[in-house]
C-alpha cells in the first residue's frame, strides 16, 4: 500500500509560477520544487532569476525563468510555449500569482493606478490562465491556482480597486472551474490574508499594520509559508475533487474583518 502522504507528491508534473522573482510566488516555486515539480519561473525580468534557478538546479530540481509581464497579452503565449520546451514537460500547474497593491481612499484613486491594479490583477490573471487552460484541457490534465486575497472576499476600507480586482478573480475561478470541470482541469483559488512580503510594507508605510493585527484572531502576520499546505493540497492529487474552492489561509481574518 501506497504511504498516505505519496498523494502530494508532484514527481513527473511541471509548475508554471507567476510573479516568481519575490514574496509568495518565489516562496512557492521553491516549494513546489521541493515536492517534486519541475519548476517554470516567471518574471518581468527574468535574468534576476538566474541565481534562483541555479540554486534549484543545484538542488537537484528542473527549473527554468522565463520573461512574463501579465499586462503584456501578446508575450503570454510565448512565455508558456518557452516554459514547456526548457523544462521539456508539458505544465500541468498553475501558481497565477503575479499581483500589486494599491492604498488609497476611493475618492482619491487616479486612472493610471486604477488601471495598473486591473490590468495585472484580473487582466493578467485571467489572460494567464486562459492560456494555461487552452494547453491543459487539450490534454485533459491540470491544476489553476488563482492568488486572491481575503480582501476579495470582504471589504476594506482603501482597497477598492486591490479588493474589486480580487473579488473579480474570485468569481472568475468560480466560472473556470465550471467551465473546466468535464476537461480534467480543476481551477481554486488561495485567499491569503496578511501575508510578510514586500507588499505589506504599503500597509507599515502607512502606518495602519497594528490595526490590522489587532484583527486577527491568530494575533500574527502570516509567512509566505503558510501557505504551503493549501498550495500543495490545490497542485497535487491529494486535491483531485476540488475545483471551484476558495480557501482563506489567513489566521481567520475574514471572520473579524472590522
Ligand atoms: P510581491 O510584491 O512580493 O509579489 C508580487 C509579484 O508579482 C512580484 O514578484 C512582482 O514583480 C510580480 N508582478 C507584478 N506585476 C507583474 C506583471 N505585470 N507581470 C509579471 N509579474 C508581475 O507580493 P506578494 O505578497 O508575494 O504577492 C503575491 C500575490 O499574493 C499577489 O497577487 C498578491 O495580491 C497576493 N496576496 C498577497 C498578500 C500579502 O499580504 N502579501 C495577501 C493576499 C494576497
Amino acid at each position: 500500500m501506497k504511504h498516505p502522504m505519496s498523494i502530494f507528491d508532484l514527481s513527473g508534473r511541471a509548475a508554471f509560477i507567476s510573479g516568481a522573482s519575490s514574496g509568495i510566488g518565489l516562496h512557492t516555486a521553491r516549494t513546489l520544487a521541493k515536492a517534486g515539480a519541475a519548476v517554470a519561473l516567471g518574471a518581468r525580468r527574468a535574468d534576476r532569476l538566474e541565481a534562483v534557478v541555479a540554486e534549484l538546479r543545484t538542488e537537484g530540481h528542473k527549473a527554468c525563468a522565463v520573461r512574463l509581464d501579465v499586462t503584456n497579452p501578446s508575450g503570454i503565449a510565448p512565455a508558456w510555449q518557452e516554459a514547456e520546451s526548457q523544462l521539456g514537460l508539458p505544465v500541468d500547474i498553475l501558481f497565477n500569482n503575479a499581483g500589486v497593491i494599491y492604498v488609497e481612499r476611493f475618492t482619491s484613486q487616479t486612472h493610471d493606478e486604477v488601471s495598473r491594479i486591473f490590468d495585472t490583477n484580473l487582466k493578467g490573471a485571467f489572460l494567464v490562465a486562459q492560456e494555461a487552460a487552452r494547453h491543459m484541457s487539450a490534454r485533459g490534465h491540470g491544476s489553476i491556482i488563482n492568488i486572491a486575497s481575503s480582501s476579495g472576499l470582504r471589504a476594506g476600507g482603501q482597497m477598492s480597486s486591490y479588493g474589486a480586482s480580487k473579488a473579480g478573480l474570485i468569481h472568475l475561478t468560480h466560472i473556470m472551474a465550471l467551465e473546466l470541470a468535464g476537461k480534467g482541469v480543476r481551477v481554486n483559488a488561495l485567499a491569503p490574508g496578511n501575508i510578510l512580503t514586500d507588499m505589506q510594507a504599503q500597509f507599515a508605510e502607512r502606518g495602519i499594520e497594528s490595526g490590522i493585527l489587532k484583527r486577527i484572531p491568530m494575533r500574527r502576520f502570516g509567512e509566505a509559508s503558510d501557505l504551503d499546505g493549501a498550495t500543495l493540497l490545490l497542485a497535487s492529487d491529494a486535491g483531485r475533487y476540488m475545483t471551484g474552492a476558495v480557501i482563506p489561509v489567513d489566521g481567520g481574518q475574514v471572520l473579524s474583518w472590522m
